[in-house]
């Protein structure tokens, strides 16, 4: 799960404890901080050390005294006062409020070579022959000098940034640059294709026979310099999508960027595909224990999950051309990591990120379903396995609605759960699969809880795993499981909900 995965949790948290009349007494409303998006009532515990804050809008900043909010408020160099305050993993400053931050001109940022976050993508067949969805975002990354760096790091990371180790600091001004970039609006993006090398031991797809030319894409850059459309490609030498099972690969890299390279999927209308989520999945995160996440985020390499990886090489050796989707609704502007880490680790496959246009409230609740949505309708007649873990509140609300809008699309949804093994407070709601069929999910505690499964058989549970499945509120830590929570999970009393909702507040 990630950051923003948590703030769109805690504004659904958030909303139902607004929803209840008499709210729970340690929460007292605060004076709202920024009007600009449709208000729930904010909600904060009042016991110092306060450590969860709810903010209006879809922000939920964590805090401690030591920790990201106090930084911020003592504003770091005074560069952060003037960028104002950019929410933990969202609404990270962008265009012109960096480059003033940085006290750069136009003729410096003119002079710098433009980059591309090119996001590998999909394609699918259609009439017309192949079409790639090519996404991403243009920018111009400054020569941000290392006091400055340091100064900014120091926002991201808990606790005192110079105790870190000399490669954690490394990561952690890596990724800090990689945050306070000046995206480029309003201009092409042309993009160059040819065959992908074959990638020694890595899985995922084969060679292209062909598909080599240029091609620009028929929109520019939107204010917020991404890229996101569907583009027709010619053949030059494709397989038509009709005529193999195979995925297709091609290597794109955008001209005139360095940093631009990245492989397209082209992937055929039937078959099967994974749609994967990262952290606490994947890799360690333990975005529910915030110091953690952050220090797992920004300073640490990223470590796998257990052995994750022999499950995927597992099934990416069983299940004939599966396709391997990585959908992590993680800011588009720190992803290179993810990237870089999976590929390394994991099948090759396509990547959706959140990209930075996602403004309003409805569309950042809502970002999973629409990036699920369009593979969904993209690939009509393939089967879909979807994992994550149950930390994600959308991902707990949008795997098992993909399962009752396109019964024939869902194959397996498997969903780890981390409140049965990690310290994990927060709970998940399992309302949304009522009525689906327990062949075609499972509630699982390690990877190899996954081994030996028939997924193309259509048996996604195994059936020595006790499920607990409640259909309501669930935390393995908070003992609210099995038959002990049906009372609390069954009743609709909202009094009980905004009591759990106090509960956590005050344990977090
Ligand atoms: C494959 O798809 C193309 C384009 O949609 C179509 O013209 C052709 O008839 C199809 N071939 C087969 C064998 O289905
Ligand atoms: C680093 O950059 C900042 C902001 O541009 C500037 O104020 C500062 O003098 C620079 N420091 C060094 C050591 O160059
Ligand atoms: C930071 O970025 C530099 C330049 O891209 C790279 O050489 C280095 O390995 C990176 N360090 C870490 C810890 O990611
Ligand atoms: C994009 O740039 C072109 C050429 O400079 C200009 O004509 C057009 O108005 C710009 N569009 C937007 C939305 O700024
Ligand atoms: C797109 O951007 C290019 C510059 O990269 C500009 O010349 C062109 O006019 C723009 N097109 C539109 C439709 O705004
Ligand atoms: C591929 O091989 C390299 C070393 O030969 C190894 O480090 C890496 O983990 C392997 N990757 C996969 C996906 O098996
Ligand atoms: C991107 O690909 C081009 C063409 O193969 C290559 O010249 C360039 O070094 C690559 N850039 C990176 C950063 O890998
Ligand atoms: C290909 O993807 C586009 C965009 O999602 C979709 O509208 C179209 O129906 C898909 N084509 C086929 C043949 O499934
Ligand atoms: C669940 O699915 C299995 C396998 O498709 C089927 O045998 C079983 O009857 C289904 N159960 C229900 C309650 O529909
Ligand atoms: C089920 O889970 C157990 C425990 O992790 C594992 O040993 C077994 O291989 C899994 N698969 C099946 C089909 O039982
Ligand atoms: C991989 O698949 C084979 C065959 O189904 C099985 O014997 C083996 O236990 C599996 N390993 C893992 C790690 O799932
Ligand atoms: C189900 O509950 C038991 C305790 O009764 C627990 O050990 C197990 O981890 C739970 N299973 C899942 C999938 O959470």
């Amino acid at each position: 799960m990630t950051y923003s995965q948590l703030l769109a949790g805690a504004a659904i948290l958030c909303a139902v404890a607004s929803a209840v009349p008499a709210p729970a007494p340690t929460a007292k409303p605060q004076p709202v901080a920024d009007a600009q998006q449709p208000q729930v009532t904010p909600f904060r515990v009042q016991n110092e050390p306060t450590r969860v804050l709810f903010e209006p809008t879809t922000t939920l900043a964590i805090y401690r005294r030591d920790n990201i909010l106090s930084k911020i408020e003592s504003g770091v160099g005074g560069v952060l006062s003037k960028l104002g305050i950019p929410n933990f993993f969202q609404d990270f400053p962008t265009g012109d409020k960096v480059q003033s931050s940085l006290g750069i001109d136009d003729a410096q940022l003119a002079a710098l070579p433009t980059q591309v976050l090119n996001l590998p993508p999909y394609g699918n067949w259609t009439d017309q022959g192949w079409q790639i969805r090519f996404h991403g975002n243009v920018y111009k990354q400054p020569n941000t000098n290392l006091t400055t760096l340091n100064k900014l790091a120091n926002i991201f990371v808990p606790g005192d940034f110079n105790q870190l180790q000399p490669s954690e600091q490394d990561q952690a001004r890596n990724l800090t640059a990689e945050i306070f970039v000046v995206q480029q609006a309003n201009v092409s993006v042309t993009m160059h294709l040819e065959p992908a090398p074959p990638s020694g031991n890595q899985t995922g797809g084969v060679t292209a026979p062909g598909g080599s030319q240029d091609i620009t894409l028929p929109y520019n850059t939107t204010a917020e310099g991404d890229f996101d459309n569907f583009t027709p490609i010619k053949m030059n030498g494709l397989l038509p999508g009709n005529q193999t099972a195979e995925i297709q690969k091609l290597n794109v890299y955008a001209t005139g960027a360095t940093l631009g390279n990245a492989t397209a999927y082209l992937v055929p209308p039937t078959g099967y595909t994974v749609i994967s989520d990262i952290d606490d999945i994947l890799r360690v995160t333990k975005i529910y224990q915030p110091k953690e996440g952050l220090l797992n985020s920004f300073a640490r390499p990223f470590a796998s999950w257990l052995n994750m990886p022999d499950i995927y090489a597992n099934w990416s050796n069983t299940v004939p051309n599966l396709h391997f989707h990585y959908l992590t609704t993680t800011p588009e502007q720190v992803t290179r990591n993810y990237m870089d880490y999976i590929f390394k680790t994991y099948p090759l496959g396509s990547f959706d990120t959140r990209p930075l246009n996602f403004s309003d409230i409805a569309a950042t609740l809502s970002i999973r379903k629409f990036l699920l949505t369009k593979i969904f309708e993209t690939f009509p007649q393939r089967k879909f396995i979807l994992v994550a873990d149950t930390s994600n509140s959308d991902v707990m609300k949008d795997y098992p609605l993909m399962a009752t809008t396109y019964p024939n699309q869902v194959q397996c949804i498997f969903l780890r759960n981390t409140s049965a093994t990690d310290d994990d407070k927060f709970p998940y709601d399992t309302s949304g699969f009522k009525g689906i069929n327990q062949t075609k999910y499972m509630f699982f505690i390690q990877p190899d809880d996954l081994m030996n499964l028939n997924i193309a058989g259509g048996n996604c549970y195994n059936s020595t795993i006790k499920q607990n499945v409640t259909f309501g509120l669930q935390d393995e830590l908070l003992g609210i499981h099995g038959s002990s929570a049906s009372t609390l999970a069954t009743s609709s009393s909202s009094a009980l909900i905004a009591f759990i909702v106090a509960a956590l507040f005050l344990i977090t």
